[in-house]
């Protein structure tokens, strides 16, 4: 009889449990692995449960978790240098909302800006997500879904720091300084059409990707490089919980990826572009890393990292 009992409260409780995991809220946890200061921004979608704070300080090497509304779209982004004047009059020389405050409050990033976009329990219940480059560049960012129970759940986005190879018309110096902060698009850039996918160039048809969007598209294979880059740019997920890394490195652990079939097929990193940062930062020919050097130390920290998998 005690048994019987014993039980059944068990099972009451486990039963609990679940429902419990059941309703609780999607959690992203926002990480800064950059070696400078990092202020996310936040921006909820239209007719979207709205979710605080909207922006946020997060020094170098800190992280802080968030729990996300059911159903929340939105995005999310990182602003650099960002300082407030003498009037208290709070902005950033990228990715800036515009608000005068820490909090974006209802603004989005002005461009440029790396993007991590999520939409939660869309279409059948998974959660559609995409690291976008169709507002230019910032600092690389990477979402990695843990826990996921349907759909690919692969990683997403752009490794590589893409302001040292940034086109020369796309550029984006830091104030008073040489230094390249951002890379804008070729829409914001030169305003064509053709780049922007708009007026005569708006459907995927007629839109397709130019020499710039190929930039950062073989740079960063998994990410939107232009408005109908779709196919290879969109990740599913059903309830998993999200992590968004600012300047991951590019040998981010296999077992922090994982290893899905999606990922296979389309490498999160491409190896042939993945010092075209460091190669202009040392000015062009004496930083070249030799191609064959760099591939045997590539092998070296798969191997390691599929050692550690195994045990
Ligand atoms: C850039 O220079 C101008 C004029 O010298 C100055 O007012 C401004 O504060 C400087 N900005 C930064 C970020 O140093
Ligand atoms: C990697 O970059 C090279 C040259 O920049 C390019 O030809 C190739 O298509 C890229 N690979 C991917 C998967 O995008």
């Amino acid at each position: 009889m005690d048994r019987v009992l014993i039980l059944a409260i068990f099972l009451t409780l486990f039963c609990n449990f679940s429902l419990i995991a059941e309703v609780e809220s999607t959690k992203f946890k926002i990480v800064n692995k950059c070696r400078h200061t990092v202020w996310p921004g936040i921006l909820t979608g239209a007719n979207r449960p709205p979710i605080n704070p909207t922006g946020f300080t997060l020094k170098s090497g800190k992280s802080k978790t968030l729990s996300m509304p059911t159903s929340w779209s939105g995005r999310l982004w990182g602003r650099t240098l960002c300082s407030q004047d003498s009037t208290g009059k709070f902005s950033c020389e990228t990715a800036d909302c515009g608000s005068g405050k820490l909090a974006c409050a209802g603004s989005g990033a002005i461009p440029p800006a790396t993007l991590a976009e999520f939409t939660l329990n869309g279409d059948q219940g998974l959660d559609f997500y995409d690291v976008s480059l169709v507002d230019g560049y910032n600092l690389p960012m990477l979402v990695v879904a843990k826990g996921g129970k349907r759909g690919g759940c692969s990683s997403t986005g752009c490794l590589v720091d893409l302001n040292g190879g940034c086109p020369a018309g796309l550029k984006v110096a830091r104030e008073n300084g040489s230094e390249t902060v951002a890379c804008k698009s070729a829409c914001e850039a030169f305003g064509d059409p053709r780049y922007c996918c708009s007026e005569a160039y708006s459907t995927p048809d007629t839109c397709g990707p130019s020499v710039f969007s190929l930039f950062f598209k073989h740079a960063c294979p998994r990410a939107y490089s232009y408005a109908y880059d779709d196919k290879t740019s969109t990740f599913t997920c059903a309830s998993a919980d999200y992590i968004i890394i600012f300047c991951p490195s590019p040998f981010t652990s296999q077992k922090l990826l994982g290893a899905r079939r999606e990922a296979a097929e389309l490498p999160l990193v491409n190896k042939s572009m993945m010092y075209i940062g460091r190669q202009h930062a040392n000015g062009v020919s004496s930083g070249w890393v030799p191609e064959q050097i760099m591939t045997s130390a590539i092998s070296v920290v798969v191997a390691i990292a599929q050692f550690l998998l195994l045990l």
